[in-house]
């Protein structure tokens, strides 16, 4: 299923095409050579001093890595997960090497992420980011040192059918796609919008 997002002008045809998915086809396999070039999108976004903060543990359905990825999840997200392709949870420095806070570690994770999804819609994958994950059991149960800290989990895999999805799922799926106008986002020379937000 196809969601274009209804935009103001032109942009870049993968960014209007990408959206976030919860049907994922249940018998979809990825193979490493077509994971590969997500992470290495995810490589090449900029960072602050180059620090390259992020860091991705990943598990391929029916491992036993899957299953750990899997119960970090909320359980609304557990729910169309399950039939992903791959998890990955995404994980930042937050500290620098001079033992400052790493100030800038989600925004450079949050780009990573961006390449990485947008990376994924060109190459015809369903890809899905989410924050409802328990991090200190991902700390735990994956092995996340104390100087990172996971912040986003992601969902990939192929588009499948949204009859399987919960009625609450199926009924996201399909809601068209909204974003405030470019007026409440910027503005020139002053803050935009009205001045208490
Ligand atoms: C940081 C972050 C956290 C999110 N958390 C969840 C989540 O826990 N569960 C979920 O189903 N979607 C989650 N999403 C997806 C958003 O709901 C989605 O991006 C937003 O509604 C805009 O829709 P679109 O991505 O289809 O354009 C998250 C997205 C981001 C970037």
């Amino acid at each position: 299923m196809r969601k274009p997002a209804p935009t103001a002008v032109p942009i870049l045809p993968v960014i209007a095409e990408r959206w976030s998915p919860r049907a994922f086809d249940p018998e979809a396999v990825l193979t490493a050579e077509e994971l590969a070039p997500l992470f290495e999108a995810a490589r090449w976004a900029p960072s602050s001093a180059n620090n390259q903060p992020w860091r991705y543990v990943y598990g391929h359905r029916g491992t036993e890595a899957f299953d750990r990825l899997l119960s970090c999840l909320s359980e609304g997200n557990r729910d169309y997960c399950r039939r992903a392709s791959v998890l990955v949870i995404a994980a930042t420095r937050t500290v620098r090497d001079n033992g400052k806070p790493n100030f800038h570690g989600g925004h450079d994770l949050g780009l990573s992420i961006g390449y990485m999804l947008l990376q994924a819609v060109s190459n015809g994958l369903a890809i899905h980011p989410m924050g409802g994950f328990d991090d200190e059991r991902a700390r735990e149960l994956l092995g996340i040192p104390e100087h990172f800290a996971a912040w986003t989990a992601i969902a990939i895999g192929r588009y499948g059918d949204p009859a399987l999805l919960s009625e609450r799922h199926r009924a996201q799926e399909t809601a068209p796609r909204e974003r405030l106008p470019v007026s409440a986002i910027a503005s020139e020379g002053h803050w935009p919008g009205s001045a208490l937000e």
